[in-house]
C-alpha cells in the first residue's frame, strides 16, 4: 500500500464520487430512506482529492460534513442522483457509486400531508421502480472510465459474501465492485469498515478492514492502477 495522502497518483484525473443515501418523498414531510451516513464515500472523495484528483461528489443526505478541495453536487432523491452522475461521469476517469440508492420511490407523492383515517390500522404504499443508475452507466460505453460498485450485503458466510458481489458486478457492467457487509449493528454509521473489492476476472483485488479512510486509500490503491495513463 502506498503511504496513502503522500502520493499524488490521481494527479489531475477526474473522479465522481455518489455518497449518503437518497430520500423517496412520500408527502411534503416524509421521505423512504435508508440508513447509509455517507462516511466511506465521503472518506474515499477526501482521499482522492489528497492523491491529486479533481473531485465531484455528488452528496444524497450526507450525515457527515463534505470534505474541501470537492465540487459539491447535492441531491436528495434517486432520480436526482442520475441527473447529475450521469452530467458530471462524461469525460470522467473514474466514478464511484457509493451511495445507496432506493430500488424503489413512492407511485403518487402527495401534495398535502397524509392523514389516517379514524379506525384505520393499516396501510399500504405503493411504490415503482427506480432505475439502476450504475447498470446504465455500466451498459453505455464507457471507454476509459473506471466504473466502481459498491454492494452493500447482510450475507454473513464471507464466500457467499463474495459470490453475491461477483454476480452483481457482473450484472452492473462495473469494471470493479466493492463489497460490505451490513446489519443493524455494522457497516452504516460505524467508523470502520471491512471490505472486499473484486475485479473484472472474479479475483479479489484487495481486502481491507479498519478506519474509513484507510479502507479509503485502499480502494484507491486498485482504482489508481486501472486508470489509463495519460499526459500529465
Ligand atoms: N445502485 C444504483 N441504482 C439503483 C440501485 C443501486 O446505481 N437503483 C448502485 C449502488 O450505488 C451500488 C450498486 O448499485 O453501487 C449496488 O447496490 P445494491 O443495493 O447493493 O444492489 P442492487 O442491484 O440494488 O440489488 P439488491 O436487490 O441487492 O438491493
Ligand atoms: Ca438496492
Amino acid at each position: 500500500t502506498p503511504a496513502a495522502a503522500s502520493v499524488a497518483d490521481l494527479a489531475g484525473r477526474r473522479v465522481v464520487v455518489t455518497a449518503g443515501g437518497t430520500r423517496e418523498p412520500l408527502d411534503p414531510v416524509r421521505f423512504l430512506g435508508n440508513r447509509s451516513s455517507g462516511k466511506q464515500g465521503v472518506a474515499i472523495a477526501e482521499a482522492a482529492a489528497a492523491r491529486g484528483a479533481e473531485v465531484t461528489l455528488i452528496a444524497a443526505n450526507l450525515e457527515v460534513a463534505s470534505p474541501g478541495g470537492c465540487r459539491v453536487v447535492p441531491v436528495s432523491t434517486a432520480l436526482e442522483l442520475q441527473e447529475a452522475v450521469t452530467a458530471a461521469a462524461a469525460g470522467a476517469d473514474v466514478v464511484v457509486m457509493a451511495a445507496a440508492v432506493a430500488d424503489f420511490r413512492p407511485a403518487d407523492v402527495s401534495e398535502t400531508k397524509i392523514k389516517k383515517v379514524d379506525g384505520q390500522e393499516r396501510m399500504s404504499i405503493e411504490l415503482v421502480r427506480n432505475p439502476d443508475i450504475l447498470a446504465g452507466l455500466g451498459t453505455a460505453p464507457h471507454d476509459g472510465t473506471v466504473l466502481v460498485g459498491f454492494a452493500a450485503e447482510t450475507e454473513t458466510d464471507p464466500a457467499r459474501l463474495l459470490e453475491l458481489g461477483r454476480a452483481k458486478r457482473r450484472a452492473k457492467g462495473a469494471d470493479l465492485l466493492v463489497v460490505n457487509r451490513v446489519g443493524w449493528t455494522h457497516g452504516f454509521a460505524a467508523d470502520e469498515n471491512a471490505v472486499s473489492v473484486i475485479a473484472a476476472d472474479d479475483t479479489v483485488a484487495a481486502e481491507a478492514s479498519g478506519p474509513k479512510m484507510s479502507v479509503a486509500h485502499a480502494i484507491l490503491d486498485v482504482i489508481a492502477e486501472r486508470v489509463a495513463p495519460g499526459a500529465e
